[in-house]
């Protein structure tokens, strides 16, 4: 922790890269893991366009669930530490694989969201983006005024990630002095590679996560512990 934090308070560039752990402690149950599943069906059966195809009442019964959880819920001490890192580093990118919105709410700007956003939903009839913050959805699966099919504005597996935003994370990672890895269970690619391009790059590289994952033996620091304890300590 002591090395961890003096690396921290040098740094004059810094990048992070989130999942869906540091939302955990605002209630969001994680993809993996416990209380990882809803009903009996993983991510990876959920999220892709053919099940979205095959089914797309389903799909959005998933998204509507995960949608109002997260209007339930807050961001924890885990996101307000890292915006309030972003008011103390010159050279600050947040980028995150969670689509709830959270990292928005606690006050980060300087934001590259891989996965999208669950609040957008867009139509695969005429391409128009729209903003929905609704609660439960008053339809399933909602419909655009062009009468289209709407699905969540996120990226599925199989899908590409929005390319301005996958460069700039990776220019964020390749220049980052430290990059924090924080609450993911780094198994989704390409999202997981930006570690290793920040390592190749020469940066210090901290990971945060209670568990083991397959960076911890590689990464400069491994801290073990709960996101919202770990990251204001990290910064006190
Ligand atoms: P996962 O659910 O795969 O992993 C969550 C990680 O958070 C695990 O390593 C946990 O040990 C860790 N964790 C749990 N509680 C924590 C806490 N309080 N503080 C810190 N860490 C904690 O989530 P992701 O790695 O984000 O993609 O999953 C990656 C992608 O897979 C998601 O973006 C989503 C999913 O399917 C798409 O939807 C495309």
């Amino acid at each position: 922790m002591e090395q961890a934090r003096a690396w921290l308070q040098a740094a004059s560039s810094v990048a992070v890269l989130t999942g869906a752990g540091i939302s955990a402690e605002s209630g969001i149950p994680t993809f993996r893991g416990a209380g990882g599943l809803w009903r009996q069906y993983r991510p990876e059966e959920l999220a892709t366009p053919e099940a979205f195809q095959r089914d797309p009442r389903l799909v959005w019964e998933w998204y509507d669930w995960r949608r109002g959880l997260i209007a339930a819920a807050s961001p924890n001490p885990g996101h307000h530490a890292l915006a309030e890192l972003e008011q103390r580093v010159a050279d600050f990118t947040l980028i995150t694989q969670n689509v709830d919105g959270l990292h928005d709410r606690a006050g980060s700007r300087n934001l590259l969201k891989l996965h999208g956003d669950i609040w957008t939903l867009r139509c695969l009839g005429c391409g128009r983006e729209q903003r929905d913050e609704r609660t439960p959805l008053p339809e399933l699966p909602p419909r655009c005024d062009c009468a289209g099919l709407l699905r969540p504005g996120v990226v599925w597996f199989g899908e590409a990630l929005p390319p301005r935003v996958w460069e700039a994370a990776g220019q964020a990672a390749a220049s980052a002095e430290v990059f924090l890895v924080v609450g993911t269970s780094a198994v989704v690619y390409p999202a997981a590679g930006l570690t290793w391009t920040a390592k190749a790059a020469g940066a210090r590289v901290i990971e945060v996560n209670p568990e083991e994952t397959p960076f911890s033996a590689h990464v400069d620091c491994s801290l073990r512990g709960p996101a919202g304890v770990l990251l204001p300590q990290l910064l006190s």
